[in-house]
Parts: structure tokens; C-alpha cells; sequence
């Protein structure tokens, strides 16, 4: 049942890949890196993040059905030697400082808080290497503020707005749910439905912005 419920949402979440992408077209070509892709979810970024380089990626997310998803998947794709996937909290973990190339925040510094985050994630990324956010489009400019004062630069950002998120996530998942036909599987959806709902009460809500940011 969880399988079916992540390949519905994996499927759908996959026609955003290309604005990773564009940000990844940004920053200069890192050869074998270290990366951390925290709240990696059930990974749909990571297992890009796999195919563009040929590092390692640790893979960090605090719920338990997302990881065991990952880490399924991880094994499936024999990416073992490359992926690790870790069922935590980022700040439950002692780190070594200073030790990533490339870290990708997708959708975790507007749950966490973008200061908090970003304070703690900094510390790990090394000079001239590379932190790409994806995050609410809220405070746009003093997000930019923060991050520049503290002596990283934002190589660039853009936003998507209602409209790409309409047609590249939520259109896909509105007509998978009206087609399931499985009472459990629907119970699961039910909170994406209830999202979809408040999409559609006001899209305004729903658009987001990407940065490319390099820590001095
Ligand atoms: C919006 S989802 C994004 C998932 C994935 N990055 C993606 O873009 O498809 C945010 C993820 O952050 C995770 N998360 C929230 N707080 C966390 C924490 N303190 N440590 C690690 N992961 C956390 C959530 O469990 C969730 O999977």
C-alpha cells in the first residue's frame, strides 16, 4: 500500500525534476562530490542527483515510511556504493563540519524554519561549493538579504509560480486520485486531496522559488 501511495505522488512530483535541473545548470561541474540531500523525502531528487554526478549522496529524511520507500528503491537500483539513505532528524546528527560539495534543501527549510536551517546546513557545505534551496516563495528578497550576510553568494533564483505548480504537480495528482478506486489507498491520498482543495480555494499560496546559492 505505501508503495502504490509513493509511485502515485513519485510519478506526479518527477514533472519538476526539470527546474532542479535549471539549477543545477548553474553551478560549474563538480567532479566525484560529496552531497547531502536533506529532507530527501522518497528521494525523487536524490536518484536525479545520482545520475548527474558520479559522487556520493547521503540522503537524510525524519520520516520512517519515506526512507524505507528510498531505501527500497536504492537497492532496486543497486546505487548501494553511492546512496545512503538516513532515517533522522538533521538535528539529531553529529556531523564533521565542512565536509559537502553540494547540498540540496528541497522543500525542508519552510518546515524547519529557513533560519535554523540554513545556519546548521551552512556549517556543513565547504568554501566555493554549492547549496541549492527550494523553498515558499514568501520574503523572497530578505531570504536573499540573509543569506548574503552571511557570506555566501546567490548566484541566482527563480520562481515557479500556481501555474507551473498546477500543471506540473497537482493536475497530475487531482486525476490520478479521481481514478483510484482502493478505500485504503484513497485514506492515504486524502490529505494530497485536501491540498489539491486549497489549491484550487487560492493558488496564490502555492508557488515557490528556487536558489543557487555559493558559500564563500
Ligand atoms: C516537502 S518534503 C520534500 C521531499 C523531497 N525533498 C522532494 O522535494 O520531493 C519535506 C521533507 O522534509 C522532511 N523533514 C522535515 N523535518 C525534517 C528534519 N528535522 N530532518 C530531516 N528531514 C525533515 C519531511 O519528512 C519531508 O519528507
Amino acid at each position: 500500500m505505501d508503495n502504490k501511495y509513493f509511485d502515485i505522488k513519485d510519478n506526479c512530483r518527477k514533472s519538476l525534476l526539470k527546474y532542479l535541473l535549471k539549477a543545477i545548470s548553474i553551478i560549474p561541474v563538480i567532479e566525484s562530490p560529496l552531497i547531502l540531500d536533506i529532507g530527501c523525502g522518497s528521494g525523487v531528487p536524490t536518484l536525479t542527483l545520482a545520475e548527474i554526478y558520479n559522487g556520493r549522496i547521503i540522503a537524510i529524511d525524519v520520516d520512517t515510511k519515506s526512507t524505507d520507500r528510498l531505501k527500497e528503491k536504492v537497492k532496486e537500483l543497486n546505487l548501494s556504493n553511492r546512496i545512503t539513505v538516513v532515517n533522522r532528524s538533521l538535528f539529531d546528527i553529529e556531523f564533521n563540519e565542512t565536509q559537502f560539495d553540494l547540498i540540496l534543501a528541497e522543500g525542508f527549510l519552510n518546515t524547519v524554519g529557513f533560519q535554523k536551517g540554513f545556519f546548521k546546513l551552512l556549517k556543513l557545505l565547504k568554501r566555493n561549493r554549492f547549496f541549492i534551496i527550494h523553498d515558499e516563495l514568501r520574503n523572497q528578497n530578505r531570504k536573499i538579504e540573509f543569506v548574503e550576510s552571511n557570506n555566501c553568494k546567490v548566484l541566482d533564483t527563480f520562481k515557479l509560480d500556481e501555474q507551473v505548480w498546477w500543471n506540473n504537480y497537482y493536475k497530475c495528482l487531482e486525476k490520478e486520485i479521481s481514478s483510484q478506486k482502493n478505500q485504503d489507498l484513497l485514506k492515504f491520498l486524502n490529505p494530497d486531496l485536501r491540498e489539491i482543495k486549497l489549491f484550487k480555494k487560492d493558488s496564490s499560496q502555492f508557488n515557490s522559488a528556487y536558489y543557487v546559492i555559493e558559500k564563500l
